[in-house]
């Protein structure tokens, strides 16, 4: 199983003691990254006697590092008294030693035979804070020759680095090793160790300085990713887009996962276009995929069988995997109708449980056209407002529907069509919070009010349907709806209840 190793950072020992001590019986490992002290970076010098003590007290097997400033570290001193000051403590109870696999034989020799007579283990690393080498295989079974343990760090500059790295992960199958990649493009590779056969994965403190950019806290890498779960054939499920790295979707759906104990892991993939993505889903072998912006259509080309909803929308936000095809949804379609129908009382499985409503919708912009085609679809007459008439006219004569401009002039025909009133607009929404893009309108307390905006959870227009006595929604509802028709359509199985 791959470990969890902590870094550990701290300006001072006493620090690195206290991050030990927090995550006691929680990692396996941890790496002492001596560079980062005080007493190194300013005076030059180190206590051995505090560098022994600490060994001996701490409760997991412990790597020496001295990173140098050109792989990230802190390290300013020559190569040879860095290499000295490892040599006098190589032997102090230390399990790994992390030397670089470019010193001079002449420089490092000592310290290996050191090292290799105290039987602490030698990890032969680089760092490529560029790119992915183009022999990153060849250079990882070289660097493990004499039985050490080969490290290396590479950074995906596009994500088309991605294909390089897992091809070398595919031709290193059983060769023992550290692999990864640094950044918010490799974030997965910290997650992923078991599928890539990573011997460890570091990880940083939730509180201080990160190790490393793309660390995570070894709790969160529990508790979020079931990490100590994880095996080689778990199914991989994740979200493509960019922005991606913040996204809630890896919690809803690995919390739905782990509730179902289902095998599987769905993680991020930051990805800057899809030109590679046919072969990135071969070497990954997405079960399932949640796609964001900018992507929802431009995965479409890339599906078997896209959805109607997929056709008509335009626009493609689920991936899946079914029978050996790969296939399309637009859950945000769904996700936007069912809790409206559960407000109203309606059945979601009803053929057309809109009949006979008329429904106001603001805006004609891309959330627009999932939610005019949901409105329809489900039976309803729809009036499209927008700012642009031109937008809203082509929108609605697409999908059947009626079209005016966003503005006082249209404050009657809103009012004929009140019986739900959709805004999907980006007013409401950081940085027009205070923005209510139907102000001319007053209501009378009987529409039924939708905002598709999620954040803030009550935006200024739902407040003032309120304040008149209707009946309000956001869109956080919609957002974890569309999420559990994914799940389904991933696992074949309904979200877990509770
Ligand atoms: P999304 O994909 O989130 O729907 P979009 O396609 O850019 O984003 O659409 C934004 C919607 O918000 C459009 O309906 C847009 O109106 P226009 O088509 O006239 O641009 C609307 N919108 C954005 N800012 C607006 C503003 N200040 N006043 C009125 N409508 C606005």
């Amino acid at each position: 199983m791959s470990l969890i190793t902590l870094c550990l950072t701290g300006t001072d020992l006493s620090a690195d003691r206290g991050y030990l001590k927090s995550y006691e019986g929680r990692i396996d490992l941890a790496e002492l990254r001596l560079d980062c002290l005080d007493s190194l970076r300013k005076k030059g010098t180190v206590n051995t006697d505090e560098v022994e003590a600490f060994v001996r007290d701490s409760s997991v097997p412990l790597i020496l590092t001295i990173r140098r400033t050109a792989d990230g570290g802190f390290y300013r001193g020559s190569e040879k008294d860095r290499i000295a000051l490892m040599a006098d403590l190589v032997s102090l109870g230390f399990a790994y030693a992390d030397l670089e696999d470019d010193l001079e034989s002449t420089l490092s020799g000592p310290v290996e035979k050191l090292a290799r007579s105290s039987g602490v283990r030698i990890i032969r690393s680089f760092h490529d804070f560029r790119g992915v080498p183009e022999d990153l295989a060849e250079r990882i079974r070289r660097n493990g020759e004499k039985g050490d343990l080969p490290k290396g760090a590479v950074t995906f500059s596009h994500s088309r680095d991605m294909i390089p790295f897992l091809e070398a992960c595919r031709k290193l199958e059983g060769v023992e090793k550290i692999l990864l990649a640094m950044g918010e493009r490799g974030f997965f590779t910290r997650i992923l160790t078991e599928k890539l056969q990573s011997y460890l994965t570091f990880t940083s403190p939730a509180e201080g300085a990160a190790g490393a950019s793309g660390h995570l806290d070894p709790d969160l890498l529990v508790s979020r990713y079931r990490y100590r779960e994880i095996r080689n054939d778990w199914p991989l499920f994740g979200i493509i887009g960019n922005p991606v790295i913040q996204s809630r979707s890896p919690e809803l759906h690995n919390g739905w996962l782990e509730k179902s104990r289902l095998p599987g892991v769905y993680v991020p993939f930051l990805l800057d276009d899809l030109a590679d993505f046919s072969r990135i889903d071969e070497l990954l072998g997405f079960q399932g995929l949640s796609v964001t912006i900018p992507f929802k259509e431009k995965i479409i080309p890339f599906l078997d069988s896209p959805s109607e909803g997929v056709r008509r929308i335009g626009a493609c936000n689920t991936f899946y995997r079914k029978d050996g095809a790969v296939m399309g949804e637009n859950s945000d379609a769904p996700g936007f109708l069912y809790p409206l129908l559960d407000r109203l009382g309606l059945e979601r499985d009803s053929e057309r449980p809109l009949e006979g409503m008329k429904c106001t919708l603001i805006g004609a912009g891309g959330a627009s056209r999932g939610v005019l085609f949901a409105l329809v679809q489900a039976g309803a007459n729809v009036l499209v407002l927008n700012r642009t008439v031109e937008k809203a006219d082509k929108l609605a004569d697409e999908f059947g529907a009626r079209a005016a401009v966003l503005g006082p002039e249209s404050k009657e025909l809103m009012r004929e069509y009140n019986h739900v009133i959709v805004q999907t607009t980006s007013m409401g929404m950081a940085p027009m919070e205070e923005r209510d893009p139907v102000d001319f309108y007053h209501f009378s307390g009987e529409e039924f009010l939708y905002d598709i905006i999620y954040k803030p959870a009550e935006t200024v227009l739902m407040k003032r349907a309120a304040r008149s006595g209707c009946r309000t929604l956001g869109g956080w509802e919609m957002l974890r709806e569309q999420g559990k028709v994914q799940f389904e359509l991933f696992t074949g199985l309904p979200v877990p209840k509770g």
